[in-house]
């Protein structure tokens, strides 16, 4: 699905179903309305007076007022700011302020809804089927050892997909983030929703060469922890989320396993936090410009993209396209000037 109607799709894939982050828990005051954007799909987000987070489509049956946009909460219901509707955490219209009868029609596509790991985060399936498993616990998240999150935010004109299998493409690092190493994948397994990956590094310190890992876990296509061991252990927390089937928001949280000195932890989570952002950065280039290769001609020691591959077409409802074998971007010409200081310019940053 695409939005230009003037040219083929951008990508041979739509937008993936499973869980995704839409704002924070923060974001969401008791009472209050938030005007969304994802999945191509204006959304509203709202907290009833129990404390419980919503989110649904945002457009009101009625007349289509935006709901986000001036829409007030009422005990556990939301109220539309142009005639006063009002519905229920299932977009159920239960009143109507100047007729006797509500409107047995006039329904709100709603979103299961939960908030864990520090993020709101919502179940989306273009044919709105029931979530197909559970957002796991990240242990640390919660544990107390580690200090965080801070958190950081960007968004690029890529395909989530598309992004997400950097994590498979070891060799990059050399070229792209100009490590002195590369991490060394050791294994790659998938199980369902889970993929999850192994590797060793080797981590060069004033004091010699650290041996370090990275271990990656991805929990559906919009959620992921990346575990970094070796020198200090810091966990990253990244939440995707498709904006549209070829923009996506990226949060990260990060964290750190205290270390007892409060702000050493802290300089250490900063220092994470910018080193990551830093090679997001020069990474977002790659992604906004390069052309999806269907059938991409790989090394023997590249990293396991097929596989990646594979695992990630299960969250598609409709087959990956192989009408074509190269999608590259359209035209831009606005970005043909476009410095990888400049793209790195229009990451946005976050609150710590
Ligand atoms: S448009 Fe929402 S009540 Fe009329
Ligand atoms: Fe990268």
């Amino acid at each position: 699905m695409s939005d230009r109607s003037d040219t083929v799709n951008r990508y041979p894939f739509s937008i993936p179903y499973g869980w995704f982050a839409v704002c924070e828990p923060d974001d969401l005051t008791v009472g209050a309305t938030k005007a969304l954007y994802y999945f191509g799909t204006h959304l509203v987000a709202w907290r009833d007076e129990h404390g419980a987070a919503h989110v649904m489509d945002a457009f009101c049956p009625h007349l289509g007022a935006h709901l986000g946009h001036g829409g007030t909460v009422s005990g556990c219901e939301i109220v539309c700011p142009f005639h006063g509707w009002q519905f229920d955490a299932e977009g159920s219209n239960t009143n109507i302020p100047y007729s006797d009868r509500t409107n047995g029609r006039a329904r709100i596509r709603t979103y299961p809804t939960i908030e864990r790991n520090g993020f709101t985060m919502v179940w989306y399936h273009p044919e709105e089927q029931p979530p197909r498993w559970e957002v796991a616990d990240v242990a640390e998240v919660t544990s107390g050892d580690f200090s965080g999150p801070k958190r950081t935010s960007h968004t690029v004109k890529a395909a989530i997909q598309e992004m997400a299998e950097n994590s498979v493409d070891s060799a990059h690092f050399r070229y792209v983030h100009h490590t002195a190493e590369v991490p060394e994948i050791e294994r790659y397994e998938t199980d369902g929703h889970v993929a999850e990956m192994r590797s060793s590094q080797k981590f060069p310190t004033p004091r010699g060469v650290v041996d370090g890992r990275i271990d990656t876990t991805s929990l559906g296509p919009g959620l992921g922890t990346v575990r970094f061991s070796g020198i200090i252990d810091t966990l990253l927390v990244t939440a995707s989320t498709p904006i549209d089937a070829e923009t996506t928001q990226v949060r990260f949280s990060f964290y750190v396993r205290s270390l007892g000195d409060a702000s050493t932890t802290s300089s250490v989570g900063e220092a994470f936090a910018a080193e990551v952002d830093k090679q997001f950065g020069e990474d977002t280039p790659i992604w906004e410009h390069k052309a999806h290769l269907v059938r991409p001609a790989l090394a023997d020691t590249d990293g396991p993209f097929m596989k990646f591959r594979k695992w990630y077409s299960q969250f598609y409802v409709e087959p990956v396209s192989d009408e074509r074998t190269v999608f590259p971007p359209p035209y831009w010409p606005d970005k043909m000037d476009e410095s990888p200081a400049k793209a790195t310019a229009s990451a946005r940053h976050g609150q710590s």
